[in-house]
């Protein structure tokens, strides 16, 4: 399959990361893992492969990752993710950011200052790359099964064409993909993965997720 982009996931050593790089992998993606540890992302690497139906995958830092992508996917726990940021700013002009991220205390979510993970990372980077918010409301353990189905992804974002970009991403993992409105949105969005948490925990599931009826079935 021709390599058409490449996506750097940061924090892609974790379970949301490595899951998705197995989507992508199989969409015939570029992906770059990206760690705070060199070693550990080349190890992540070699896990990850027997799991990879196609594209092409390596591992380095996050700053190293972030250097050859079109996209820059952020999967880092909350605590991490304003010092990430700040970190990475400077090296993603010309990219765009895709913000997983939900702020989570003890796996209850709540409203960071910013309003919002996403509104944080956009306030930042001040300009520097559109932050797209998605993939809040999936489950790793479905995502890192090619054959599981997905529950829907609401994208979110100020900057239109960044948004859309997304989307076709989002689309091409296997996932059914809804515009989520603006930034202001984000909160919502991601709050529910708080409520997603809950309801795994009470009905003892991993796979807990949304769908969206009404709308383009
Ligand atoms: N898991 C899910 O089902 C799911 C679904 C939707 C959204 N999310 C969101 O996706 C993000 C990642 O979730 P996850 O479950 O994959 O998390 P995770 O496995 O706990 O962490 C992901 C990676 O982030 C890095 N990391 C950990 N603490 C950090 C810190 N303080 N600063 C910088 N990097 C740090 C680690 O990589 P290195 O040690 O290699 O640097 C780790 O492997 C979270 O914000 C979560 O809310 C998760």
């Amino acid at each position: 399959m021709e390599i058409q982009f490449t996506v750097a996931i940061v924090g892609g050593t974790g379970n949301l990361g490595g899951a998705l790089a197995v989507r992508l992998g199989a969409s015939g993606v570029k992906i770059i893992i990206g760690s705070r540890d060199a070693e550990k992302a080349k190890q992540a690497v070699e896990t990850l492969k027997p799991s990879l139906r196609g594209g092409e995958i390596e591992g380095m830092t996050n700053p190293a990752a972030v250097k050859g992508a079109d996209f820059v996917v952020i999967a880092v726990p909350y605590e991490g993710h304003a010092q990430m940021i700040t970190d990475l700013k400077g090296q993603l002009a010309g990219k765009i950011v895709i913000d997983t991220v939900v702020p989570l205390n003890k796996g209850k979510p709540f409203v960071p200052p910013a309003g919002s993970a996403l509104q944080e990372a956009q306030q930042i980077l001040d300009g520097e790359a559109p932050v797209v918010g998605a993939l809040h409301n999936v489950s790793a353990v479905d995502l890192s099964d090619l054959d599981a189905p997905l529950g829907d992804v609401l994208v979110c974002a100020d900057n239109a064409e960044a948004k859309e970009k997304v989307t076709e991403i989002i689309k091409r993992i296997g996932a059914r993909a809804f515009d989520g409105g603006p930034a202001g949105n984000a909160y919502v969005i991601e709050g529910l993965t708080g409520v997603i948490i809950y309801l795994n925990r009470k009905y003892k599931s991993k796979h807990g997720s949304i769908k969206i009826v009404g709308i383009g079935d």
